[in-house]
């Protein structure tokens, strides 16, 4: 049996831990150029195999359950905060069924009546919020500033509970709600994947808040079967609500509850950062920014030059927008590393790796594998000027997007789609911001959705700078995250 090269460290167990920490995507990209698209680095005691370029995305995300299991990878970081029963705490078979009910909740018909509800939110926010003070002084002339990552987080929650989690827990965002979700929030760390149980206080309150949130929700769903004229909701809980799985039995209460905290803590701080690079993106690039406005102006404009509000369905026609939101997504991918577990020895392929001379590689059960798809995303032979953020490559019919997509779909005889929020969705596809395979995101269009009505309706409002330049980027978090400093400045548009 021949295993994968491994990547030369100095102290045992810790191994590469540090430099994997400390900046993952120079880390993997450094050791692809030493070892090749598969290699092995020690983390912690444990081995995790490395498959890289849009081969290593296919062996990873198409990899068969019999091989590799992204519960048994996951569930010491979730279970304790999603709860029981739901997700990586369940096999593989019932997540697919429980992505199915997450589904019906997040229609096409929902979609239309949130964005509304986003722009409302988003307008009160800057209507009220400190952060924007001079906008609200009604002076065009007067700068003000403010923190992107502070104001996408507040901006993200607020939307993302005024529509998919349902007005009673919009309700709540002042009172208990947010500091249970800031409690359990603590406890969605790299620390705590790596130890799922500490004597920590950060522990502590993660199950303190798991509990008390998993009975508030419990009390909505039994809220509204008690009144009948709440069940007409467009939002999640009411569509968890009415779901059986293919047995017959109804998804229990507590099931609905811990999806509801699932969903939660799976689109906010991605949304969140997502939206924070764009908006950095943004001010650092008053063209583009110009552009985008005047995507609104065409659009949207009223007869007195007021702007009027897009319908879902126009919004998904705005290419500006598009572009841009899928560009952030290209060099800021929030997820950096995919990752599951061996479950049976898995052979590579020869087209993947070269085999040595004894033989073809093979990954050993009880291995961890990782993909990332962020080191694709800045593949130099796929991108020209694969760090620079330019949404024009979106929109270039002769752009670089296009001849990446283009390669990989001759290879694969695979349609490619470039709509709203639509791009090939291939294993093997070099850009997978959302993933691929049977673990997909399924919060994509509601994403796109999000953070095209809150960036939209910022960028109607104010104009934007980026002084200080952009900032780097923060891998200690489980979520990429823009580095401070990085303020904003602002003024008022003049409509
Ligand atoms: C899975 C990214 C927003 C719900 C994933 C995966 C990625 C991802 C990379 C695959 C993980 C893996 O294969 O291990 C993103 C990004 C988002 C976003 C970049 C926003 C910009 C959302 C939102 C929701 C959501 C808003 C919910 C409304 C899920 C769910 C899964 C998932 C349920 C499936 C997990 C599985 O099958 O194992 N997401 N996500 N995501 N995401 Fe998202």
């Amino acid at each position: 049996r021949s295993l994968p090269p491994e990547v030369f460290h100095w102290i045992p167990i810790i191994g590469s831990a540090p430099s994997y920490g400390n900046d993952p995507i120079a880390f993997l990209a450094d050791a692809q150029k030493k070892y090749g698209n598969v290699f092995t680095f020690v983390m912690l005691g444990r081995k995790m195999t490395v498959a890289l370029g849009s081969a290593g995305n296919n062996f990873i995300l198409g990899g068969k359950v019999a091989n590799l299991s992204a519960e048994e990878a996951y569930t010491p970081l979730t279970t304790p905060v999603f709860g029981k029963d739901v997700v990586y705490d369940v096999p593989n078979e019932v997540l697919m069924e429980q992505k199915k009910f997450i589904k019906v909740g997040l229609s096409t018909e929902n979609f239309r009546s949130y964005v509304g509800m986003i722009e409302d939110e988003v307008s009160e926010y800057m209507a009220h919020d400190p952060s924007f003070r001079t906008f609200q002084m009604n002076d065009i002339n007067e700068w003000g500033e403010f923190d992107p990552l502070k104001v996408l987080a507040e901006m993200t929650i607020l939307t993302a509970t005024r529509t998919l989690q349902g007005k009673e827990v919009r309700s709540n965002m002042d009172k208990t709600f947010s500091k249970l979700f800031s409690d359990l929030d603590g406890g969605f760390t790299p620390l705590h994947m790596i130890f799922p149980n500490l004597p920590l206080e950060s522990y502590r309150k993660r199950d303190a808040a798991q509990k008390k949130l998993s009975e508030f929700y419990i009390s909505i769903i039994n809220g509204r079967r008690d009144n009948t004229s709440t069940n007409d909701e467009t939002d999640m809980i009411a569509a968890l609500m009415n779901q059986h799985y293919r047995s017959g039995r109804a998804l229990p209460d507590h099931e609905i509850a811990h999806i509801m905290i699932a969903l939660l803590m799976a689109g906010q701080h991605t949304s969140s950062t997502t939206g924070a690079w764009t908006i950095l993106h943004i001010a650092s690039r008053p063209d583009i920014a110009d552009a985008l406005y005047q995507e609104q102006v065409e659009k949207f404009s009223n007869p007195d030059g007021t702007l009027r509000s897009p319908t879902y369905d126009e919004l998904k026609t705005l290419t500006v927008l598009d572009a841009v939101i899928r560009e952030t997504l290209r060099l800021h991918p929030p997820i950096h590393s995919i990752m599951r577990k061996v479950r049976a020895d898995f052979p590579v392929p020869p087209t993947l790796a070269a085999p040595s001379k004894d033989g073809v590689y093979v990954v050993p059960k009880g291995h961890f594998v990782l993909a990332s798809p962020a080191v694709s995303q800045r593949d130099p032979t796929l991108w020209h000027e694969c760090d620079a953020w330019e949404p024009a490559r979106w929109n270039d019919a002769d752009g670089e997007a296009q001849k990446a997509f283009k390669q990989y779909a001759d290879e694969n005889g695979e349609k490619v789609d470039f709509g709203f929020g639509a791009v090939s969705k291939g294993t093997e596809s070099p850009y997978q911001p959302f993933g691929a395979g049977r673990h997909r995101c399924i919060g994509e269009q509601f994403a796109y959705l999000q953070l095209g009505t809150l960036i939209t309706t910022m960028v109607r409002k104010i104009e934007m700078r980026l002084p200080a330049g952009m900032p780097g980027p923060n891998y200690h978090t489980m979520i990429t995250m823009p580095k401070t400093p990085r303020t904003i400045t602002y003024r008022r548009r003049n409509f």
